[in-house]
C-alpha cells in the first residue's frame, strides 16, 4: 500500500473532512451572532448540520459495523485480539460520547439554519472540536496501525488503511 494513492474507502481520508468540518463549527461559536441572522452564518449553520448527518454519523456506524468487526474477526487470538478489543472499546464509547456533545450545540445550529437567532455556546463548540480532534488522533496512530497490520496479506487490505494519516492530521491542524 502506498501513501500516493489513497484507497476509495479511505477512513483516515475521511478524517480530514470531518476535521475541517469540526473546526468551522468552533469558529462559528466565536461569532457574534446577529438578529436577523446573517445569510452565511446560516448556510454554515445548514452545511454543519447535513454533514454532521450525512458525514458523521455514517463514518462512525461504518466503523463499528464494518472496520471494527471485520478486524475482531481477523485479530490473531491473544494480546492481537485483547489489543484490538480494547481499542474498539474504547472507540465506540468516544463515537457516543461525541454524539452525546452533539446534542449541545444541536438546538441553536437548527435554528440557525432556518433563519432565527440563536446564540451558540461556544464552549461547548470548542469542546467537540478538541474532542474530535483526539479521537481521530489517538484512531489514526494506534487503532488504524494495528488494522493495518493484523488485514495485512487479507484481500481487506484494500479497506484504506494507510498510514499516511500523520501527515493528514498535519494538513489538518496547518488547515486551521
Ligand atoms: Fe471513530
Ligand atoms: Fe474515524
Amino acid at each position: 500500500m502506498t501513501t500516493s494513492t489513497p484507497p476509495t474507502d479511505d477512513f483516515s481520508q475521511c478524517h480530514i473532512r470531518i476535521l475541517q468540518n469540526f473546526e468551522q463549527l468552533r469558529a462559528l461559536g466565536k461569532v457574534d451572532i446577529t438578529n436577523p441572522v446573517a445569510t452565511d452564518i446560516q448556510a454554515s449553520a445548514k452545511k454543519l448540520l447535513t454533514f454532521y448527518h450525512e458525514v458523521v454519523l455514517n463514518h462512525h456506524h461504518e466503523e463499528e459495523q464494518e472496520l471494527f468487526n471485520i478486524v475482531m474477526d481477523c485479530a490473531s487470538p491473544g494480546e492481537e485480539l485483547h489489543a484490538a478489543s480494547r481499542m474498539i472499546k474504547r472507540l465506540t464509547d468516544e463515537h457516543r460520547a461525541l454524539e452525546q456533545q452533539w446534542k449541545n450545540i444541536e438546538a441553536p445550529l437548527k435554528k440557525l439554519a432556518q433563519g432565527r437567532f440563536a446564540q451558540m455556546n461556544n464552549a461547548a463548540a470548542t469542546a467537540l472540536a478538541d474532542s474530535y480532534l483526539l479521537h481521530a488522533k489517538y484512531e489514526e496512530s494506534h487503532f488504524l496501525p494495528l488494522a493495518a497490520t493484523i488485514l495485512k496479506n487479507t484481500d481487506l487490505e484494500s479497506l484504506g488503511l494507510s498510514l499516511h494519516t500523520r501527515h493528514n492530521i498535519h494538513q489538518t491542524a496547518g488547515y486551521m
